[in-house]
């Protein structure tokens, strides 16, 4: 799959419409443009809600989580051109699996995909000299008090 038809896939999703618009034209200098850190940094937070939503076994949020989730990859692979494109690809069949787990409500699948899916964060560190950056799976410890991951009680 080539890098614009799996943005394509994506944005047809509805996870990266903004950003496949802003790839029409270079960011000039007045255009505010994220840091490559500051992308990851989101990226981590939304991985870990991912899970914790995943976790409490709240699907919708879980499968918004990983809208973000996919948003934030796909931003770092159009803004920063010296990424490359195979490193950001090769998490397709991982971001596709835990899509399929969340649409399957299947709790032992996606903690699957997922593991998967960070070994991807990973495996790109490492080969872009930041092997130091080591992305897991989360334990318990919850950092994200100022959230709740539970399913609202319906009306
Ligand atoms: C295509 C390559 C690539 C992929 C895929 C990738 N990263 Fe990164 N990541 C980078 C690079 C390059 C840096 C170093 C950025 C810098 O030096 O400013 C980085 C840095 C980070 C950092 C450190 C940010 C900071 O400022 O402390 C975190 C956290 C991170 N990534 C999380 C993730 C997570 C979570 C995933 C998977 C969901 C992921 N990354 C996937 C390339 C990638």
């Amino acid at each position: 799959m080539t890098l614009r038809a799996w943005m394509l896939a994506l944005a047809l999703t509805g996870a990266a419409t903004a950003v496949v618009a802003q790839d029409l034209k270079s960011p000039s200098a007045d255009q505010y443009v994220p840091r490559l850190g500051d992308i990851m940094s989101a990226a981590q937070a939304r991985h870990q809600k991912l899970w914790l939503a995943g976790k409490a076994q709240n699907w919708e949020l879980t499968a918004f989580e990983l809208r973000q989730l996919k948003a934030s990859l796909v931003e770092a692979a159009l803004l920063y051109s010296g990424i490359p494109i195979s490193n950001v690809t090769t998490l397709e069949p991982s971001l596709q699996s835990t899509s399929d787990a969340i649409a399957a409500k299947d709790g032992r699948k996606f903690a699957k995909a997922v593991g998967d899916l960070t070994e991807g964060c990973n495996a790109c560190h490492r080969s872009m000299g930041r092997s130091f950056v080591v992305i897991r799976v989360p334990s318990d410890a919850q950092p994200f008090a100022n959230q709740q991951f539970a399913p609202q009680a319906k009306p």
